[in-house]
């Protein structure tokens, strides 16, 4: 248990300025395992040193990787090469993140001792079959709380078998997990994904030297990993993060006036939805410098005011912009008309239920929202909503930011009732964001 950090946020004049946001909470904690995993030195620059990457330094330690910080952002991983982990003496306490549990359940799978694992109240609510059923089939077995969830110890397999697993849900979490596990098992680990997920493990596999294979099937994207690869140390560049990017780029689309640029954001096709789903809405987003930073497409975003309209966003598009739906919903209750959000059934099992994140706090705020099986309906009016509310964040970083941001153009002030998750994914958010002009304070 921490103090709460109550934070509030009031109505706030133009935005402008240049930041830069911290790097990519995706691409960190695999620089991290990849690292751990690599033979020889890997030398990481752009870590995001918020507390889920640091959940994941500190169990890839706990297994025998040596992991150094030089200075901010910049680290070094000494690998102990693939299966060469150790079992760790003392539970894995991930905190609040589900990434690097998920994945780090598919790197024990396959390694022959058992570990424990544990987090917050938030990642222990979490859904864990997801990840145990596949990794089952691969040999691994689990002992869990009911539902799957943790604490939950995971025994690893001396004889993993190689599997072809086609996932029932959209997620990049458990394709990774059987692909890690695939590491460490003889012969070609396969998964199919009816819907294409983030492709960070699939790139960075490759950039540690392992043979991926892509294919188009009927049945979906198949990636398809050869097993037991020699993995060597590879440096790696962490673009920013275009999730944590998405709070600022709201903000100055929702505050009249605002000119800001938000530099070295990561723009893989497979995350950048929510740019997508803005410029719909009429937001003015323009990719400046296009570029590409340790193999991802980078670009600075220079976002001006704009009014924004209703949008209908299809389903396909939610695993490109799964993390962004609830600041998005910020932008689309101050829209004018309808937006209509498809195919949320995966925003029940974040950090929290965010489609109840969203539906219950805007509607406190005043806007008119119904959500309809896995659809989510937001009736803007073109003007801000009343605001005036407290907000509880419910161990869900993202609910904290979103409705901070938009505290800064609603009438009266929002209060989130402790901001102490936002450190998971965006350490120094208030300040980097009042330095553009947002007007987020401490209440006593
Ligand atoms: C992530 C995948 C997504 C996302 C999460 C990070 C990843 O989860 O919500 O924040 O790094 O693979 P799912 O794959 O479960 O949708």
């Amino acid at each position: 248990m921490h103090a709460p950090r109550p934070l509030l946020s009031r109505r706030a004049g133009p935005l402008s300025g240049t930041i830069y946001v911290p790097g990519d909470k995706s691409i960190s904690h695999r620089a991290l395992m990849f690292g751990g995993l690599a033979l020889g030195e890997t030398r990481i620059t752009g870590l995001l040193e918020g507390e889920d990457v640091l959940a994941t330094a500190a169990a890839m330690r706990a297994m025998g990787a040596t992991v150094t910080r030089d200075g901010v952002g910049a680290w070094r991983v000494t690998g102990v090469g693939v299966g060469g982990l150790m079992e760790p003496e003392a539970p894995l306490d991930l905190g609040n993140a589900g990434t690097a549990t998920r994945l780090l359940m598919g790197v024990i799978a396959a390694h022959p001792f058992t570990a424990f694992m544990t987090g917050d109240a938030s990642l222990r609510s979490r859904p864990m079959a997801r990840v145990t059923v596949p990794l089952a089939l691969m040999g691994a077995r689990f002992v869990s709380r009911s539902k799957g969830r943790l604490p939950l110890a995971v025994i690893g397999t001396e004889n993993p078998t190689p599997i072809t697993y086609t996932l029932p849900v959209a997620s990049a979490q458990v394709k990774s997990a059987v692909l890690l596990a695939g590491l460490n098992t003889p012969g070609e680990t396969s998964v199919i994904e009816p819907e294409p997920t983030r492709d960070h493990t699939e790139n960075m596999l490759r950039h540690f030297g392992a043979e991926v294979r892509i294919e188009e099937t009927p049945e979906g994207r198949k990636a398809t990993l050869v097993g037991q690869p020699i993995l060597k140390a590879a440096d790696v560049v962490v673009p920013g993060d275009p999730s944590s990017a998405a709070f600022p780029v709201v903000a100055a689309c929702l505050v009249p006036g605002s000119d800001i640029i938000v530099a070295g954001v990561g723009l893989n096709p497979l995350r950048a939805g929510v740019f997508i789903a803005l410029k719909e809405m009429g937001a003015s987003i323009e990719e400046v410098n296009p570029r590409t930073e340790g193999g991802e497409p980078v670009a600075d975003l220079r976002v001006r005011f704009a009014p924004l309209h209703g949008v209908d966003v299809p389903a396909a598009r939610a695993p490109s912009m799964i993390d962004e739906y609830l600041v998005l919903a910020m932008a689309a209750a101050c829209a004018s008309g309808r937006t209509i959000l498809r195919g949320l059934s995966e925003l029940r099992v974040k950090e929290s239920d965010r489609l109840a994140a969203i539906a219950d706090g805007l509607a406190a705020c005043g806007v008119r929202v119904t959500v309809e099986g896995d659809d989510c309906i937001i009736d803007g009016t073109g003007t801000p909503p009343q605001g005036g509310i407290a907000i509880a964040a419910k161990l869900d970083h993202r609910i904290a930011m979103s409705y901070l941001i938009l505290g800064a153009v609603t009438a009266e002030p929002i209060t989130i009732d402790d901001a102490a998750p936002v450190d998971t994914s965006f350490p120094g958010f208030a300040d980097l964001m009042n330095s553009l002009g947002l007007k987020i304070e401490g209440v006593a």
